[in-house]
């Protein structure tokens, strides 16, 4: 079977979504599900992620490290089966590039897999402090959690 092609996206692509990417993929087997992420801003092309991402998933255990910054770009709704907005932004942002409503149907708030309809979002930490990025974390691990329960039930 194909493998389910999920992608998370917020806006430079070095905080939030490389987090949510590494949180998903500690979650699934690679031999079934591929996980990436990207940002709808161009600020930080070929960066690590930030020190604070790096930081956080670090001491829960996951390796971000491998991670470089690239722009969503519109050849991801072919790619991918699934893509996860981080807010609102964000979500507005992906949408406006879409050509169709089956693209558009592909698109989802990330907090909505776990509080449906809730609008939720995760809040950027890059202006912030530590504490930011652990609350981060622990929202993207709910989220997490939830989808990858949902992929796994799907593709059963
Ligand atoms: P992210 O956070 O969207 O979670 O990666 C940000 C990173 C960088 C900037 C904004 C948000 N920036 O303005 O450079």
């Amino acid at each position: 079977m194909a493998k389910v092609k999920i992608l998370m996206v917020c806006l430079g692509n070095i905080c939030r979504s490389p987090l949510a990417e590494g949180i998903l993929q500690s979650k699934l087997s690679p031999e079934n599900f591929t996980v990436d992420s990207a940002g709808t801003a161009s600020y930080h092309i070929g960066k690590l992620p930030d020190p604070r991402s790096i930081a956080v998933a670090k001491k829960n255990n996951i390796d971000i490290t491998h991670q470089r910054c690239r722009q969503f770009t519109k050849n991801d709704f072919d790619v991918f089966d699934y893509i996860y907005a981080m807010d609102v932004s964000n979500y507005k942002n992906i949408i406006r590039l879409a050509e169709s409503e089956d693209q558009k149907a592909k698109v989802r708030l990330i907090l909505n897999e776990v509080d449906t309809l809730s609008n939720s979002e995760v809040p950027d930490p890059y202006y912030g402090g530590d504490d930011g990025f652990d609350t981060v974390f622990t929202m993207l691990d709910m989220a997490c959690t939830t989808i990858a329960d949902k992929l796994q039930q799907e593709s059963h």
